[in-house]
């Protein structure tokens, strides 16, 4: 029989080769996305939105044939790397998260049917919560194959898990930001205007199960909730993950994956602010984009990070 070693490094390989393309697909969509709405797009910000208007799309086709290109090769690996963990034997937990991580990018790739209207919200939230759940997937499983069966099982402070999940609620609100070509509504910091929290009218914009007609312009109801509401979550986001991580990094196994926590936690929210404060570049909100997948993928590498 052959040697369960070799295999998990092959599986581990696998894994992480899909990190990174899930990575690259994830900037290339952010590239197609950001560009398409209008961000960063000349006279700034009357041209933002435009493509709701039936306006033709400013990114070039070279970015689209990229982005096909690296999912149809993710999608291959994908079957191989599932492949790997279940025959001649299964392998375990691996299989788990290698499956799941197939299903998603077969999901996607149906999805990916529905996106060329940029009035339907749904689609392009789920594009962007699925490409941040490739990176997490695709990572899940080369740490599911490199994990040491003989380490004690990990005991992640309680404030590490109700960090993630308030990363999650950012990372969807951010996207419904980006979806519904909202990014005009706010243009200032700390809040919107004089503007502290959403007007009741403003909480709709919550619902990604809608079909939207133009864009959220400046002091739009809906965009003031997804801005403020984004807000507060990244700020709450970085209290409690930065708070864990600064536990972690007094346990000798964890110090590693708390430090790169805390750097991608900071960079992530300057990026942000750096976003807001330049007048939305194009460049720094794909920078945000991806840096949100990382700091997901950190997050769980320090939830399964064994405590001894
Ligand atoms: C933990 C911290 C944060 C996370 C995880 C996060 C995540 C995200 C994500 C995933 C998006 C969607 C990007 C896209 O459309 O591709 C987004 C959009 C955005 N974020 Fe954040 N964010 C954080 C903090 C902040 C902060 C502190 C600010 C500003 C004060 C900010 C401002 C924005 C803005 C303006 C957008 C919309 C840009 C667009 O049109 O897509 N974010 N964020």
């Amino acid at each position: 029989m052959e040697n369960r070693t070799a295999r998990l490094k092959r599986i581990r390989i696998l894994a992480v080769a899909l990190v990174l393309l899930s990575l690259l697909i994830l900037l290339v969509s952010a590239y197609i996305r950001l560009s398409g709405a209008g961000l960063g797009c000349s006279p700034w910000p009357d041209c933002y939105g435009q493509l709701l208007a039936g306006q033709a799309s400013l990114h070039s086709g070279a970015a689209r044939i990229l982005h096909r290109s690296v999912a149809s090769l993710a999608l291959v690996l994908g079957f191989v790397l599932v492949a790997q963990c279940l025959r001649p034997y299964l392998i375990q937990p691996a299989a788990r998260w290698a499956t799941a991580l197939l299903t998603l990018m077969i999901l996607l790739t149906f999805v990916g049917l529905f996106s060329a209207d940029p009035h339907r919200v749904w689609t392009g939230f789920i594009n962007i919560l699925g490409g941040v759940g490739l990176v997490l997937l695709s990572w899940r499983t080369a740490l599911a194959a490199g994990a040491d069966p003989a380490q004690p099982p990990p005991r992640p402070a309680p404030v590490l898990h109700a960090g993630a999940g308030l990363l999650v609620l950012t990372i969807a609100l951010g996207a419904l930001i980006g979806v519904r070509y909202a990014a005009t509504a706010c243009l200032s910091l700390p809040v919107c205007g004089d503007v502290a929290w959403p007007a009741a009218a403003g909480w709709s914009a919550l619902n990604p199960f809608t079909v939207i007609a133009a864009a959220a312009g400046p002091g739009d109801d809906g965009g003031v909730a997804l801005h403020l509401l984004h807000r507060y979550c990244a700020l709450a986001t970085l209290l409690l993950l930065g708070l864990g991580a600064l536990q972690g990094l007094a346990r000798p196994a964890m110090r590693a994956s708390a430090g790169l926590l805390l750097v991608l936690l900071l960079v992530q929210f300057s990026l942000g602010v750096l976003t807001v404060l330049s007048g939305f570049s194009l460049w720094l909100a794909i920078a945000h984009s991806v840096t949100a997948a990382l700091l997901l993928a950190a997050t769980l590498q320090l939830l399964t990070r064994p405590a001894a």
